[in-house]
């Protein structure tokens, strides 16, 4: 539940993930981090590449990580730049954490706290392949 979120500890993790970003070619770090429903924390940064169309987002980094950690289902997801901003994941990476939500996901964005019904409506998943 929304209130049980420690939101601070979610924002250190996830700044502490930025500062570890490789981001030479944008200069844009980003970090972020999510609550897994088994109670751990995960997070990611971008990794740039010289082909920029390769970057990678801080999310597609913490998503590996929740699968090499075990597995589970994000409960809260918080994400930050290299300024301390608060920021939205890009609509790939909003698929990502679709993907690999518990129900009720909650995305802490510049606009408030969010579901990710509210952050990706009417989305693909898996159940469209049958
Ligand atoms: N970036 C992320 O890591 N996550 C997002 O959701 C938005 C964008 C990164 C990708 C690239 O390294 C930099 O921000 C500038 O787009």
């Amino acid at each position: 539940m929304a209130s049980a979120i420690d939101w601070a500890a979610l924002r250190e993790a996830a700044s502490g993930a930025a500062s570890l970003a490789y981001a030479p070619y944008s200069g844009y770090p980003v970090g972020c981090a999510a609550l897994v429903d088994d109670g751990r924390i995960v997070t990611g940064c971008n990794v740039e590449n010289a082909s920029y169309g390769v970057t990678l987002c801080a999310e597609c980094a913490m998503i590996g990580q929740l699968h090499l950690g075990g597995g589970g289902r994000l409960v809260a997801f918080d994400c930050v730049d290299g300024a301390g901003r608060t920021i939205t994941p890009c609509g790939r990476c909003r698929q990502l954490l679709f993907e690999a939500a518990a129900p009720g996901l909650v995305l802490n964005t510049p606009a408030g706290v969010r579901t990710i019904a509210e952050m990706l409506p009417d989305a693909f998943g898996p159940e469209a392949l049958g």
